[in-house]
């Protein structure tokens, strides 16, 4: 596949002060969340973006925006690259999912993925998770980029 142009930090910010805005319309936070997966959607590198959330031990798709949808619509804790992310609370980026053995496939294009937890109080209530549809499409920015978004929105995924 071509090459997408991947996240700067400019790219980042703006961003950033897009969801600020999100927030301030003071909406539900379903609605928020629906319109922070689709602004992330824009990005060429985010091919598809879900939002999962924790409920009944388990991580629960509450929100995505993409071509396709997923069957993963619960996931385990500790199962797939949303599951370990979430059991351990930390950012996964895996460059190449066809390296790692604990991809769950999604979709047929997706070459590398990105998984960030959303926390509240210290626990992992929900994370970000987001195909790429070339190899190594995400860098530290994103990394940097998500936690922080992750942080904003985190009071909006209980
Ligand atoms: N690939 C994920 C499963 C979710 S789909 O990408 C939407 C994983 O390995 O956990």
């Amino acid at each position: 596949m071509k090459s997408q142009p991947r996240l700067n930090r400019e790219r980042a910010k703006e961003l950033l002060a897009e969801v600020d805005l999100l927030i301030s319309r003071g909406q539900q936070p379903a609605a928020l969340r629906k319109n922070v997966v689709q602004l992330l959607n824009l990005e060429p590198t985010y091919s598809w973006v879900g939002l999962y959330l924790v409920k009944g031990g388990e991580l629960r798709l509450d929100a995505w925006n993409g071509p396709s949808p997923t069957t993963h619509t619960s996931i385990p804790l500790g199962k797939g690259i949303c599951g370990w992310a979430a059991k351990t609370g930390r950012t996964e980026i895996v460059s190449d999912v066809s390296k790692d053995p604990r991809y769950l496939q999604c979709f047929a294009n997706t070459r590398s993925e990105i998984v960030v937890p959303i926390l509240n109080g210290g626990k992992v209530v929900g994370e970000i998770d987001i195909d790429g549809d070339m190899v190594n499409a995400h860098s530290s920015v994103d990394r940097e980029f998500l936690e922080a978004l992750a942080t904003k929105i985190s009071k909006f995924c209980v």
